[in-house]
């Protein structure tokens, strides 16, 4: 999604600008352009495609200055091309959005018919219209801003420059991430702290409604009434190494090989001898989950998958009721919330508008209480919930997403076992069960040494267009997952199935040409899944099989392959199979030569609605 950098300083910023969207570039986005106050005039370059392409019209002629505004954009209003890319200038006024303006069209109306020519189809070239009107009303660029943010309905993050107020940018927030770069002598704006990282730790968090104004030697923030506000500076521990790719070929096929460390970060002291310790929320949450008499959890993509094995775990570990919806639909339907109920928001970033704004509609609810399961501590989605409990994934920069999966898995287990001894679980299960969790970073270690037999498979799906996922039980949002990966980054139309749902309908698709992937649980369910396949194999369908190492699948894949998986336990098996079917995903998209870490269209973070 749009990715913002801004900076004034005393060197030139274009080259700082340009680091920052690159390191912006995993969010996902389809044009790139930057702008520079040069001796008093606005300089602007902007392309479609990628940031080297607007970098080689820079580097063509370069535009020195030392302050400036940069931006990638996902297009939302009008499609990608060089006249929607930003920044957008109008009058003395150059300005970049992350978000969507709703009431634009009315507001654009309205100048228009004061006389202004838009050039864009944009929502955020009004927003530059109106600012600049200000400022040549006599505001300020500061007041100008301020006053054009009260009249916006919808998100937006922003940073403003003028060529009448050289050496300032002024940047605002609400509905989408902003943060402020503090440095000495000069400072920056930036969608995350990727983007700045290369320039300065020490990063303010914005909160919602507030307005920034950096210059080179201050920063100052006012609240939603334009009152002057204090917020923290943290001191930020992400390092330019957890943002580098190393040796791997693609971001994606790194965070699928940091998987065992993540996790055994994100368990990491949350497990003493006797179980799941109750501060793995860094506050004591044996109250609140003492009082739980059941969850909703609300998420998007591969955070609402993660929520849908939760449910498998926590209706049978600990006999709670469990919903798990996704947030674009909950927010805006009235969800019946019964007494004691727990909200629980899944996000990678903890940006994604559509879990944000369901978390805040949550709080009319009734609800028992707010926790987030979050990979950005200082997102605002963990700024916002009562209890947290932190994935430690670090930051992961495909767009598909790997790791932040199998570390809200992990985190998602501590929960359902921490709910489950409230609950009365017997010991002996509940030893049993902390034990396999503990057992996961090893046995994702094991299932990653399987990478060359994954490649092999991965050749038979590349000139296909379609493929069927099925699983039972928890194992079946893991083939929903396996389903989005291959889709999201290989381009081949893939769907999941509950196996048992095959016969009502998905089956007619089953010919020679459709290959279909089954993740074979080994439990009660495996003779199930098993008859499940005989129906593909009675069609001619191509089986490949993802089946634990002791399971007995013999004469199920005459035509078709077994891949032999150790899954460790019912328990963890969900997590633990997830890994090759993120290795198959990745390596049919890298056969198939796509553009693995930004596949086409889609965003990493989502902060639109
Ligand atoms: C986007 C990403 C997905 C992600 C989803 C939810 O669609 O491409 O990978 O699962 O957003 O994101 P979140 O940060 O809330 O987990």
């Amino acid at each position: 999604m749009c990715g913002i950098v801004a900076a004034t300083a005393q060197r030139d910023v274009a080259p700082l600008l340009i680091a920052g969207l690159k390191a912006l570039e995993y969010r996902g986005y389809d044009s790139a352009g930057l702008a520079v106050l040069q001796e008093g005039e606005i300089r602007r370059v902007r392309e479609k495609g990628k940031v080297r392409e607007m970098e080689s019209q820079y580097l063509a002629d370069p535009f020195p200055g030392g302050t400036g505004i940069a931006h990638t954009r996902w297009a939302t209003h009008g499609v990608p091309n060089k006249v929607n890319a930003h920044p957008h200038i109008a009058g003395h006024v150059a300005l970049v959005h992350n978000g969507i303006i709703e009431n634009y069209a009315s507001l654009r109306s309205e100048l228009e018919s004061r006389g202004h020519a838009f050039t864009s189809e944009t929502d955020t070239e009004v927003m530059a219209a109106l600012i600049g009107e200000r400022l040549a009303s006599g505001k300020s660029l500061l007041d100008a801003v301020s006053s054009v943010v009260h009249e916006l309905e919808g998100a937006y993050a922003i940073a403003v420059i003028s060529d009448k107020e050289p050496g300032r940018v002024i940047g605002a927030r609400r509905g989408a991430p902003l943060l402020v770069g503090v440095g000495i002598g000069e400072n920056f704006l930036g969608s995350d702290a990727q983007a700045l990282i290369q320039v300065t730790n020490r990063m303010i968090y914005l909160e919602e409604h507030d307005v920034v104004e950096i210059t080179r030697d201050r920063v100052r923030i006012f609240g939603q009434h334009g009152e002057a506000v204090e917020r923290t500076i943290h001191e930020s521990e992400l390092s330019t190494d957890a943002v580098e790719r190393g040796e791997y070929r693609h971001y994606m096929q790194k965070e699928i090989f940091e998987q065992p460390r993540a996790v055994a970060d994100t368990l990491e002291a949350r497990i003493g001898p006797h179980g799941v310790l109750p501060n793995i929320f860094g506050v004591n949450g044996d109250e609140l989950l003492g009082k739980t008499k059941g969850l909703h959890i609300i998420a998007c993509g591969t955070s609402y998958h993660a929520g849908l094995v939760a449910k498998y775990w926590i209706e049978d570990y600990a006999r709670l009721p469990v919903n798990v919806e996704v947030a674009s639909e909950y927010r805006y339907r009235e969800a019946v919330v019964p007494d004691g109920t727990l909200f629980v928001a899944i996000s990678q970033s903890g940006e994604t508008a559509d879990t944000l704004a369901a978390m805040r509609e949550s709080r009319r609810r009734g609800y028992l209480g707010t926790l987030a399961i979050c990979n950005v501590p200082e997102s605002s989605v963990v700024r916002e919930a009562d209890l947290k409990l932190m994935t430690r994934a670090g930051p992961e920069i495909g767009v598909a997403s790997t790791k932040a999966f199998t570390t809200q898995l992990a985190a998602l287990g501590l929960l359902a076992l921490q709910l489950a001894r409230h609950r009365g679980l017997d010991d002996a299960r509940y030893a049993d069960l902390t034990a396999q969790l503990q057992s996961l970073p090893k046995k994702i270690e094991k299932a990653l040494e399987l990478e060359p037999q994954i490649v092999d498979l991965a050749e038979h799906l590349i000139h296909r267009q379609h493929a069927l996922f099925l699983g039972r039980g928890a194992q079946y949002p893991v083939a929903m997952e396996g389903a989005l990966k291959l889709k999201e980054i290989s381009y081949i139309h893939a769907e999941a199935y509950a196996a048992g749902e095959l016969k009502h309908g998905p089956l007619a698709l089953v010919d020679e040409d459709m290959p279909v992937i089954a993740v074979a649980p080994n439990g009660p369910l495996l003779d199930k899944l098993k008859s499940n396949l005989q129906e593909v194999r009675a069609r001619g369908g191509e089986l490949l099989v993802f089946a634990d190492g002791a399971a007995s699948m013999d004469g199920n894949a005459a035509r078709g392959s077994i891949l032999r998986i150790d899954g460790g336990g019912d328990f963890i098996a969900p997590a633990v199979f997830t890994v090759p079917m993120q290795l198959l995903a990745y390596h049919v998209a890298v056969l198939r030569g796509t553009d693995v870490d930004q596949p086409r269209n889609l965003a990493k973070s989502v902060t639109v609605e």
